[in-house]
């Protein structure tokens, strides 16, 4: 199974992230978790299996034991009580990070392909700042960005949510850049909370996708 680890510098011991081409995350799921995909169609059945291979797959480098992933009612994921975790897929890719409860008390992680985010999208995903940012850039520098942008908020909702089990819309957050590596999300109405303060990381797979990394340890 090709599996790339990602962000070496902040994985180790305690915390796993990786990503895989979904053709090589083929195999049996748990039958728990089959029950929570047996009917949907094919396509979403091979990235939901895909999701919780590499999940397993982390867990055990971790020497976590293995233990099915189940889905909530909200879709969120259930994850076991030793564990944390995050997946996201997108056409081609899966990407996922698993942590021990003890050391990492959240993580987003999201996966995308680069530049969907066609310049009518912007006023839906991004705040009039972040569209402002945008227009200041180089143009060939634009579809990377706004897809970085776009992850980081996906990242930021999947990290939050375990913590709030709230919604939070494109709006009511503002994303930006704090260097090369890094991102950094803010609230766009009311005062920062913890959830808020960890930094995102943003990582360029390949020539064709990104993902994003937020991590908020125990
Ligand atoms: C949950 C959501 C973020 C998923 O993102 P997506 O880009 O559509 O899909 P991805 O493949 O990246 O992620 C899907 C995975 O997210 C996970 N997920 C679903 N709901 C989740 C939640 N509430 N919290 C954390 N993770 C969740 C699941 O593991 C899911 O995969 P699975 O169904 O195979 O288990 C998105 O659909 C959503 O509901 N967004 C809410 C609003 C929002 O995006 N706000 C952003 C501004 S902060």
């Amino acid at each position: 199974m090709t599996i790339h680890p990602l962000l070496t510098e902040i994985t180790g011991p305690e915390l796993a992230v990786a990503w895989a081409p979904l053709e090589v995350l083929s195999g049996d799921p748990h039958p728990d978790e089959w029950e929570d995909i047996a009917t949907a169609a094919p396509a979403r059945q091979q990235e939901f299996i895909a999701g919780r291979l590499l999940a397993r797959k982390l867990g055990e480098a971790l020497g976590l034991p293995p233990a099915p992933l189940r889905r909530d009612e909200d879709r969120s994921p259930v994850w076991p009580a030793d564990r944390t975790g995050s997946l996201s897929h997108c056409d081609a890719l899966c990407a996922a990070a698993v942590g021990k409860r003890a050391a990492v008390q959240s993580v987003g992680v999201d996966v995308e392909t680069i530049g969907r985010l066609e310049q009518k999208l912007w006023p839906t995903l991004f705040t009039e700042r972040e569209a402002d940012y945008f227009k200041s850039l180089p143009p060939e520098t634009v579809a990377l960005e706004t897809t970085l942008f776009f992850s980081a908020k996906e990242s930021f909702y999947k990290c939050q949510y375990p913590i709030t089990r709230e919604w939070v819309g494109f709006q009511d957050v503002e994303v930006a850049r704090t260097n090369k590596a890094l991102l950094a999300v803010a609230p766009t109405d009311g005062a920062a909370q913890a959830w808020h303060a960890a930094p995102i990381h943003a990582v360029e797979i390949s020539a064709s996708h990104v993902a994003t990394v937020m991590l908020l340890p125990a």
